[in-house]
C-alpha cells in the first residue's frame, strides 16, 4: 500500500522507526541504530527516560492546554525559572513558542518591537552570517547564510545583509589565524557603518554553527568583538543556541565559553529533549521590561505557545539536566569522544575534526573526480548501513557541496557507547570512500 504522507526523505521515503530505547533506534525491520546525532543534536537525554515520561503522565492528568492569551500554568512558570537557571546574568524574560524556527521568528520580532517602543523606529535589519543557519521559516531563513536551503524561496526572503562566516580553514579573507585581526568579526563594524547604525536592530549568530558549518568554534577573540561592536553602536547581539544549548557543547549556553553575555537568546531542541515540540526566546530583563512599559504586551503569540504539556516536559528535562549534572557530563564524555573522533585525522579525505563538548563536525576534501553522492551524505549513508546515525552538514555556500557531518550523541551516553560510536564511525568513513 501507498503512503499519503509527503516525506522530506527523497525517493523511496525514510525508514519506519518504531522503538527508542536511551541512545538507541529501531526500525521496522528490527535494524538497531546507535543514534551518535540525537537526531538533528536533539534528543539530548535518550529516549524513553522514565522521570521524563513521569513527567509529561502527571501533566497529562492535569491540563494539556491553556491559552497564553488568557492564562498562564505552573508549568510554564516553573519551566521559565528553570531556562533562566541556564542563561547567562539578566537574561530573565522567557516568551515560549513550539520549536526552532518559531524563536528565530520571535527573536527577530521581539528585537522589531523593542527597537519601536524605545523611540528608535528606524530599526529593523538583523545581520547575520553567511554559512548559518536559523531555521526554514520565511524571517528565520532569511536570516540563514544556507545555500541550498534558501533554494527556490528567494523572492520571498527579506534582504537583509548578511557577513562572511567564521571559519579559520578555509578563511573568507585568505588569511591565517595568528597573523590576522579578526576580519570575520570587524567587518560587523564596516556592515553596521554600510547599512546605517540607524537602520540595524540586530546581529544574530550560532556561537558553533550546526547544519551550514559543522560545529565550527570560532576563534576565541570572536564573540568579544561582535559584543563590543554591537554595544558601540547599538545593534542587540542574539545568540542562536538551537543546537548548542542546555549543555550539549559541555557549557550551559556555548556563548558561556567565551564569557560573553547576548541581549537575547533563542533556543529548542535540547530544551524538549525529543520529547516535545518547544523553543523559546530568552531576553534581557531590559528589553521584556521596556515592551511591557511601553506597548503593554509583545505583540506575536502562538496557539501552542507556553503549552503546558511543553512547558512540563521542558522542566522535567532541565531538572534532569541539573540533577545529573549533564553538562559537566558532557565536558569529560567530550574528551573521549574527541579522542575517539581524532585518529580520523589520518584518512586522505578527512580535512578537519573540530568541536566543543558533545558536538563535533568532521569536514571531508570534496574529490572532483568522484562519485555523484557528496561526501557528507555518503557518510551518513554507510553510518546508517552499519547501525549508526550521524547527521549530514555543509554545502551551505553558494556551489559548495555537502561535505561535512556532525556527530552530538545524548549527554547521557556512556564512555563504552562513544567507543561503540568512535569504531563504527571509522568503519563508515572508509566505507564510503573505498
Ligand atoms: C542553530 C539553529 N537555529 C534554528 C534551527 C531551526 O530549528 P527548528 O528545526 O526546530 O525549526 C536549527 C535547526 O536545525 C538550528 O540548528
Amino acid at each position: 500500500m501507498g503512503t499519503h504522507v509527503l516525506y522530506r526523505a527523497g525517493a523511496g521515503g525514510p525508514r519506519r522507526a518504531v522503538r527508542g530505547e536511551g541512545v538507541y533506534v529501531y526500525d521496522a525491520e528490527g535494524r538497531k541504530y546507535l543514534d551518535g546525532s540525537s537526531g538533528p543534536l536533539a534528543v539530548n537525554l535518550g529516549h524513553g527516560v522514565p522521570e521524563i515520561l513521569a513527567a509529561m503522565e502527571r501533566q497529562l492528568h492535569q491540563i494539556t492546554f491553556a491559552h497564553g492569551g488568557e492564562f498562564t500554568s505552573e508549568a510554564q512558570e516553573r519551566a521559565a525559572d528553570l531556562v533562566v537557571t541556564f542563561a547567562p546574568p539578566g537574561l530573565s524574560r522567557v516568551f515560549f513558542v513550539s520549536g526552532g524556527s518559531e524563536a528565530t521568528e520571535t527573536a527577530i520580532k521581539m528585537v522589531r518591537q523593542y527597537w519601536v517602543d524605545a523611540g528608535r523606529p528606524s530599526k529593523y535589519k538583523v545581520i547575520s552570517k553567511r554559512a548559518s543557519y536559523h531555521g526554514a521559516t520565511l524571517g528565520a531563513l532569511s536570516l540563514s547564510g544556507f545555500a541550498a536551503r534558501r533554494g527556490p524561496y528567494g523572492p520571498l526572503l527579506l534582504p537583509f545583509p548578511q557577513i562572511p562566516e567564521v571559519h579559520c580553514r578555509r578563511c573568507p579573507y585568505g588569511l591565517e589565524y595568528g597573523r590576522c585581526a579578526i576580519e570575520c568579526a570587524t567587518e560587523l563594524e564596516a556592515a553596521i557603518r554600510r547599512e546605517g547604525a540607524d537602520t540595524v536592530a540586530a546581529f544574530i549568530a550560532e556561537p558553533l554553527s550546526g547544519a551550514a558549518n559543522a560545529a565550527v568554534v570560532p576563534p576565541p577573540e570572536y564573540f568579544r568583538l561582535v559584543r563590543e561592536i554591537c554595544d558601540r553602536h547599538d545593534v542587540l547581539f542574539i545568540a542562536d543556541e538551537v543546537m548548542t544549548g542546555f549543555g550539549r557543547t559541555g557549557a550551559k549556553f556555548a556563548i558561556d565559553h567565551w564569557g560573553v553575555v547576548p541581549d537575547l537568546l533563542v533556543c529548542a531542541k535540547g530544551l524538549g529533549a525529543g520529547y516535545v515540540p518547544i523553543g523559546a526566546v530568552v531576553a534581557h530583563e531590559r528589553i521584556g521590561d521596556q515592551i511591557l512599559r511601553t506597548s503593554g504586551r509583545f505583540i506575536h503569540g502562538h496557539t501552542y505557545a507556553g503549552n503546558p504539556l511543553a512547558c512540563a516536559t521542558a522542566a522535567a528535562v532541565l531538572e534532569y539536566i541539573h540533577a545529573h549534572d549533564l553538562v559537566a557530563a558532557a565536558k569529560r564524555k567530550g574528551a573521549a569522544l574527541k579522542r575517539e573522533l581524532e585518529p580520523l585525522k589520518t584518512h586522505p579525505r578527512v580535512a578537519e575534526v573540530r568541536g566543543l563538548g558533545l558536538m563535533w563536525g568532521i569536514e571531508f576534501d570534496v574529490d572532483p573526480g568522484g562519485p555523484a553522492l557528496a561526501p557528507g551524505p555518503a557518510v551518513v549513508a554507510a553510518a546508517m548501513r552499519n547501525g549508526l546515525l550521524v547527521y549530514p552538514a555543509g554545502g551551505s555556500l553558494p556551489g559548495s557541496v555537502a561535505n561535512q557531518i556532525l556527530v552530538g550523541p545524548p549527554l547521557t551516553i556512556t564512555e563504552e557507547q562513544i567507543a561503540a560510536l568512535g569504531g563504527l564511525l571509522r568503519t563508515s568513513v572508509a566505507d564510503a570512500f573505498g
